[in-house]
């Protein structure tokens, strides 16, 4: 017999134990869907984005400086010139001039591309999702740097993959630590579909991995025939260098490379890209369209006009100036007032500083004081598939002003301190037991996989 919806809200609201639930649909649910669970960001954003509460936890651009009236200029021509093409349906792989731009972009990082292997998503987020959804059956294997990006760790568990998390130091991912991750994994007999990684000022680590260390990352996926997934929304935002150059320049089979307008430009286009080796890029349109039909024409013309009529490398420019006065306000603050036991390190770019505390505190048990502060940060568990982290938290220094990223830090490092005084005076039942110093530093690769809370 089939079932029937519930005909009214009263339906269903107990279960078999007899317990009041407040999803009556809670039995119909598919699955995957126990692996999407609210990440701690989401459940912040509602108390972190109170004017009186400094947020340190967003990792959201400040776009204030867009020149508006040079993007609305572009945007009313194109709705006055191209309106019926950026209003219609497009292709289901993008906007063919954009790609071209892409390619340009791209060039940048060293990468040597045709405007044909790339497939433009709804942001690199949609990119994640799309690979994961052609590559991974459930149960599949993916590996991620620990920490990683809680977006992409969603996607994985959505996709019902099991993430096994590998090392970084300073210098990102650490090849020893990923040659044994995927020996120890295929020799489970289990199928390791991608590494996901962002080699640069890493989300939410803040550390980039080392030019020497990429060649060697790329000579141990190859040997072992495991693809590289290179998540690289942070490229072209390095305060004193030039842009690393992409693993997938020195690798076009193996590396399947994502990119964004949403850091360098505007994240509310939801443009992003991905660029595949030939017979991925296929499989990708396919998923592509039937997940949207095709992604925005007319965000896609958009962006397009802006690199056309903008100069965007000197907007990118100013980005790096503005978020370089951000990251050294945060340290300068740091470095000013937090207490000697806790450690964090020094960002080269990008949104992100990673912070661990003192021993045995915990940041997730401690982020309600904060708020009640009026700081807010993203515990570090958000980071971790298998629950580590809890000793660390992300502070993000892209959007405050310096003057609020400073006041931030002061109200965070009293939160610290009333911890450290109430460990003191009650001893060691508060805190958890201690984490990594460096971000992963010691992790293991076959922890236990739990549930996000
Ligand atoms: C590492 C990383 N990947 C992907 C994304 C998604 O970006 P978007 O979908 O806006 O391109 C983000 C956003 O913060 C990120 O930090």
């Amino acid at each position: 017999m089939s079932q029937q919806l519930p005909q009214n809200r009263h339906e269903h609201r107990h279960g078999a134990d007899g317990s009041t639930r407040l999803d009556s649909y809670v039995d119909r649910y598919a699955a995957r869907t126990q692996g999407m669970t609210a990440s701690e960001i989401r459940a912040l954003f509602s108390v972190a984005s109170r004017p009186e509460v400094v947020s340190l936890a967003g990792g959201m651009p400040n776009i204030s400086g867009l020149p508006l009236d040079v993007v609305g200029e572009a945007i009313s021509d194109l709705v006055a010139n191209r309106g019926s093409t950026a209003m219609q349906y497009g292709s289901g792989q993008g906007d063919p001039r954009l790609r071209e731009q892409i390619c340009d972009v791209m060039r940048l990082e060293g990468i040597e591309a045709h405007p044909d292997d790339v497939v433009v998503t709804v942001g690199s987020q949609q990119a994640v999702d799309l690979v994961t959804r052609i590559f991974c059956d459930p149960g599949d294997v993916v590996i991620c740097e620990a920490p990683s990006y809680v977006g992409a760790l969603g996607v994985f568990k959505a996709y019902q993959c099991d993430v096994v998390h590998v090392e970084m130091d300073e210098h990102g991912l650490v090849p020893s630590a990923l040659r044994e991750a995927i020996a120890h994994v295929q020799a489970t007999g289990r199928r390791i579909k991608f590494v996901y990684t962002i080699p640069n000022y890493h989300n939410p680590a803040g550390v980039t991995l080392a030019a020497e260390r990429r060649p060697e990352i790329l000579e141990i996926c190859r040997e072992a025939d495991v693809l590289v997934l290179e998540d690289n929304p942070y490229g072209l935002l390095g305060f004193d260098e030039e842009p690393h150059r992409a693993l997938r320049a020195d690798e076009a089979d193996g590396v399947i490379y994502l990119g964004s307008f949403s850091k360098t430009f505007a994240p509310g286009f939801r443009v992003g890209w991905a660029l595949a080796p030939h017979a991925v890029r296929e499989k990708l349109v396919l998923a592509q369209e039937s997940a949207t039909l095709c992604p925005p024409s007319f965000s896609q013309m958009a962006v397009s006009a802006y690199l056309e009529k903008h100069d965007w490398l000197g907007q990118i420019k100013q980005f790096r100036e503005m978020y370089r006065e951000r990251r050294d306000a945060m340290v300068r603050a740091l470095d000013d007032m937090m207490p000697p036991a806790a450690r964090w390190n020094v960002p080269t770019g990008g949104f992100y500083v990673w912070l661990t505390l003192p021993d045995g505190l915990d940041a997730k048990a401690m982020l309600p004081r904060a708020v009640t502060a009026r700081v807010a940060f993203v515990p570090g568990t958000a980071f971790f598939a298998d629950g580590f982290g809890a000793q660390s938290m992300r502070l993000s220094y892209c959007y405050p002003t310096p003057e609020r990223i400073r006041e931030g830090v002061r109200r965070l490092v009293g939160v610290i301190e009333e911890e450290v005084e109430l460990r003191h005076t009650f001893g060691t039942g508060l805190g958890t037991a201690p984490t990594p110093r460096t971000p992963g530093l010691n992790r293991g690769y076959d922890g236990p996989t739990t549930d996000l809370t």
